[in-house]
């Protein structure tokens, strides 16, 4: 029996969230294990109304579960911070999900907007470090507003944070066994403190305790043009916070848009927050055609997380099946279908 808390969020959060919770349940129907959901209103339209976001026992009180499934955060009304960070990033920080893990895996049937490049060419998985770096919060702002403002936002790289994260993506390189082959994404050349740490933790950790993986490296410029141009050429990507967003939002277009890509919040120790990674989409709330896909897949890797493998995969085989045949369009109102048949179709799919 696993515990999951649901937080659909805010815009289309709650449509695509239903359709991953369709699917999660005929996939436990089908695998024989039980789920017990336990809804959450966090979001834009509780902050309006009652002036809160997320209380310090909502976050103990989420501590409790087997994992997340998050819709989305982000709400037109509410001031651009105020919920990524007071809701978002709060989670992520103090559940301590020092992993973002985000494939780039294009699906059979989905189109692709690089020329010639097939679903065995975009294949690959980014790690994202996901509780420090530029989003660590640090810095300030004096004299706001005159023409003497000086605002500072420090990128904060830890040791033991850079090191854990590279000892996940190590990990995750192995297991995937691919072409053992980790790409550290970094700008070494110009970040000298902060990426040297990556740079050194990087070569340590490889060279003492995963000598079969191969060390890649490439700036973080280079990378966006490579993705681009041989996204075939990546295996596993790990990167910092900021560089992260970036580069997945790249890998996400690549991956046939929004409405594919998910990523998991990861704290390996502890409980980890599923979410498709495209965001409220509020022009289309409440109208039925947002893609469900990305929050199926989210749900997914979320099965994953829980040991849940054979489930993950039959989820995952059931989305390639809608996909490849089933689906006109991976784009909002262009999918030949509503959101809840693109739900309905996977869970047909799954048998
Ligand atoms: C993402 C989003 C968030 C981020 C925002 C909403 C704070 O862009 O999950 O990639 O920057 O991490
Ligand atoms: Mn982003």
């Amino acid at each position: 029996m696993y515990k999951i808390a649901v937080i659909p969020g805010d815009g289309t959060g709650p449509e695509v969230v239903d359709e991953a919770l369709k699917v999660l349940y005929a996939a436990a129907l089908k695998k024989g294990f039980e789920v017990e959901t336990t809804n959450y209103d966090f979001g834009g339209d509780r902050y309006l109304a009652t002036g809160e976001i997320i209380s310090e026992e909502d976050i103990e009180e989420l501590r409790g579960y087997d994992a997340i499934l998050l819709g989305a955060v982000g709400h037109p009304d509410v001031a651009p911070g105020i919920l990524e960070k007071g809701l978002l990033l709060k989670l992520r920080f103090t559940l301590d999900q020092y992993i973002n893990l985000r494939p780039v895996i294009l699906y059979p049937g989905v189109e692709c907007p690089l020329a010639d490049k097939q679903p065995e060419d975009v294949d690959f998985m980014v790690v994202r470090e996901n509780t420090e770096g530029l989003y660590s919060g640090m810095g300030g702002v004096n004299y706001r507003g005159t023409s003497r403002e000086v605002a500072t936002q420090i990128m904060c790289n830890t040791r033991q944070g850079v090191e854990r994260c590279i000892r996940y993506a190590f990990e995750l390189t192995r297991k995937r066994g691919k072409k053992n082959m980790l790409t550290l994404c970094a700008k070494t050349n110009v970040l000298t403190y902060a990426h040297d740490l990556w740079w050194r933790t990087f070569n340590e950790v490889g060279e003492a305790d995963y000598p079969d993986i191969k060390r890649d490296y490439a700036h973080v410029d280079a990378i966006c043009m490579w993705m681009v141009k041989n996204p075939e050429y990546f295996d596993v990507i790990v990167t910092c916070n900021m560089f992260g967003d970036i580069i997945t939002d790249l890998g996400a277009i690549i991956q046939g848009g929004m409405g594919v890509a998910a990523g998991g919040n990861i704290n390996p120790e502890g409980v980890s927050m599923f979410e498709p990674i495209g965001g409220s989409a509020p022009k289309y709330t409440g109208k039925g055609v947002i893609n469900p896909v990305a929050g199926v897949a989210a749900m997914a890797m979320m099965l994953d997380e829980l040991g849940e493998k054979s489930a993950a995969e039959d989820v995952e085989n059931a989305i390639v099946a809608v996909t490849t045949t089933k689906m006109e369009s991976m784009n909002a109102g262009r999918m030949g279908h509503s959101t809840s048949e693109i739900g309905d179709l996977i869970v047909e799919a799954l048998g």
